[in-house]
């Protein structure tokens, strides 16, 4: 069976890559060295549109909707706390925005960076253990089938045709430039 999980994972894949930039670029401005702010532009783009928009977007619109209607409550349970850390996150991000638009700080950048880069490895570990093992179990093949369809349009119409192939470029970029 291809599982509507399997997509979700491979965007955890690509997140946890651009958490790993973000935290070197944390790293750098907390030891004074050079960051480019086009580059802390560009990786705090790719979490508001890929990681935010696409992904949280598929999660909560179309993944935990589906979860809910097999059972698995959204009050109380691991939907809810799903939810309650998406919104910390953005919290975090524009914290990041801020830092980068109002008067330029690198260490409040750097604070509010490593804060995400902590809830969404977290995060990301709790989707992949258990919430999406609960949803392979629980959704049969073709609401599976459905979900992996609607994800597609979603991308497509939603983020545009060619987004995911720019996020990825972006994230490939940054990381032979900040981890090598
Ligand atoms: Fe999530
Ligand atoms: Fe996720």
């Amino acid at each position: 069976m291809n599982y509507a999980s399997q997509d979700l994972r491979d965007e955890h894949e690509v997140i946890l890559h651009g958490l790993e930039i973000l935290e070197e670029m944390a790293d750098r401005l907390e030891d004074r060295q050079p960051v480019e702010i086009e580059d802390l532009e560009a990786l705090v783009d790719f979490l508001k549109q890929f990681a935010d928009r696409c992904h949280h977007g598929k999660e909560e619109g179309l993944y935990f909707a589906s979860l809910e209607k097999a059972g698995i409550p959204r009050q109380n349970g691991p939907i809810g706390v799903m939810l309650a850390e998406h919104v910390e996150g953005r919290s975090y991000i524009a914290r990041m925005t801020t830092a980068l638009t109002d008067v330029y700080s690198p260490r409040d950048f750097a604070t509010a960076a490593r804060s995400y880069v902590e809830l969404l490895r977290n995060h990301i570990g709790k989707e992949n253990q258990v919430l999406f093992m609960m949803g392979d179990q629980r959704l049969p093949e073709d609401e599976q089938a459905r979900l992996l369809t609607a994800f597609e349009a979603y991308e497509a119409d939603v983020m545009g045709p060619d987004s995911h192939e720019k996020f990825h470029a972006t994230i490939e970029r940054l990381g032979k430039k900040y981890l090598s």
